[in-house]
């Protein structure tokens, strides 16, 4: 390490400070301060042989290179906007045993089987499991390269030696560079490790998937500037006990965001899901009050799924609250919105809700449906099985129009559900799609 002075960065916000502090005095997150040494350069500030001219955006010749590599699956492919780009590095991250290192393996033999050379790199697993995981997946190809290894100078020999095609490590979190004193996954590891891969991966042109694991709290665990980092975010959740595993784009430098992939895991590994509406429907009870069907999207492909709410008398004296799939604020808002907005009295009520399928759903369409899942179990009146309905709700209890309106029309039209709630401001003439201004009128169309 070259002799010089020491700063601290916060991997967080970026802010930097001349000492450390275990909580960053810029935006109050802990331990995120790392050091990093100054290197005295020469004298003065800039070194003028190191200039770069900018070239005016017209100019720019096109890359007619950047090649798409296919996963083998065709459902990924589409949401990955394509498959793999040449020099693309994706995050991939999700929760402890969902099936991170099944898919990888998959894809990678996916690959491997079209002639190209892949190599798995794997910090944290044993050649011998990858291999019986492989045998298992049907996922055995004589161009799939395993290395089992976690020091950062001995994979970037390997890769160097074997010069793959598609590059696969899991995880990040396991990775450390010798150039470092602190232990693998620290802060300034991940972004060693990351960074140098990145850059190898920008240099050689190579497709590479790294996994990152997630903190209890279900952020990717390590720097945030891991996120920034990659050109692409992928998050792989499903619902414990459940075969349903649903993957979606968070963030992609090559194509759309939103988009999912729905998978099914069975013994011989993931199953893609061709209609993931009737999948995530085909259990839902009929005429029973507290289930609703919403046509959730975020991307190009919407899926039908079920919102399940329990209303029940309390015997706490504060009432419990509890959700899966949804955020907890979101339904404290609503409950307030219901009470205020719809007269209903909630403040000795547990709730519980649940969205069917495992998929964890962040978009403000899901406002309305849950709000009226919630009246249906408190009012105990079933909500029709040809009904489904999406919409924002303001604090108002207004409704509030949302993206993709068409899409989801159409999907819920593909499985017979005709009737169709849906915020007032809708831009659709369809005569089944009945608006709502507000909470109120919506409770009072379903539960006269
Ligand atoms: N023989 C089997 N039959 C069916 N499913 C299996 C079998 N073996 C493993 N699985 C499934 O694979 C999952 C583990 O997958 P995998 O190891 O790919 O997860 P991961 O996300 O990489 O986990 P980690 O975070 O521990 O690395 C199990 O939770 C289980 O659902
Ligand atoms: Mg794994």
């Amino acid at each position: 390490m070259a002799k010089g002075k020491s700063k601290y960065i916060c991997s967080n916000c970026g802010a930097t400070f001349p000492r450390w502090y275990g909580k960053c005095p810029n935006c109050l997150s802990w331990n995120t301060l790392v050091e990093e040494k100054i290197t005295n350069s020469k004298k003065g500030n800039f070194n003028i042989e190191t200039e770069a001219i900018p070239k005016p955006i017209t100019e720019i010749e096109e890359n007619i290179n950047l090649k798409r590599l296919s996963t083998g699956f065709r459902n990924l492919d589409e949401a990955l906007s394509g498959g793999f780009i040449t020099g693309q590095v994706t995050l991939l991250s999700g929760e402890p045993g969902i099936g991170k290192s099944t898919l990888l393996l998959q894809v990678a033999s996916n690959i491997a089987k079209t002639g190209k050379k892949v190599i798995y790199i794997s910090g944290e697993e044993a050649t011998n499991q990858i291999y019986l995981r492989g045998k298992r997946l049907n996922a055995l190809s004589g161009n799939l390269y395993i290395l089992s290894e976690t020091n950062l100078e001995v994979i970037l020999n390997a890769i160097d030696k074997l010069t793959p095609e598609f590059l696969i490590v899991d995880s990040i979190q396991t990775i450390y560079s010798p150039r470092l004193e602190s232990i693998a996954g620290s802060v300034s590891q991940v972004r060693e490790t990351s960074g140098k891969l990145t850059e190898i991966a920008k240099q050689k042109s190579l497709p590479t998937v790294i996994v990152g694991q997630i903190t209890k709290e279900g952020s990717i665990a390590g720097p945030k500037i891991l996120e920034h980092l990659v050109d692409t975010v992928v998050y792989f959740e499903g619902e414990r006990g459940q075969a349903y595993r649903v993957l979606k784009i968070i963030k992609n430098r090559f194509g759309a965001t939103g988009e999912i992939a729905v998978f099914n895991m069975t013994s011989y590994g993931l199953k893609e899901v061709e209609e993931p509406s009737s999948l995530f429907l085909s259990e839902k009870p009929q005429n029973k009050a507290g289930s609703i069907i919403f046509p959730y999207t975020e991307g190009s492909k919407p899926i039908l799924v079920e919102i399940q709410a329990l209303v029940s008398k309390s015997f706490y004296s504060i009432p419990q609250r509890k959700t899966q799939g949804v955020d907890i604020n979101k339904l404290s808002i609503i409950t307030a919105i219901l009470e205020k907005e719809a007269g209903l009295k909630l403040g000795d009520k547990d709730i519980f809700i649940n969205i069917v399928g495992g998929i964890y759903i962040k978009e403000p369409a899901v406002d309305l449906p849950l709000a009226l899942a919630i009246a249906s179990s408190y009012f105990n009146k079933p909500i029709p099985s040809d009904i489904a309905v999406f919409g924002e709700l303001g604090l108002a209890g207004e409704t509030r129009s949302v993206y993709y309106t068409d899409l989801r029309i159409k999907e819920c039209k593909k499985f017979n559900i005709n009737k169709i709630i849906a915020p007032r401001f809708t831009d659709n003439n369809d005569k089944e799609v009945i608006k709502v201004s507000n909470i109120k009128e919506a409770i009072n169309i379903l539960f006269p």
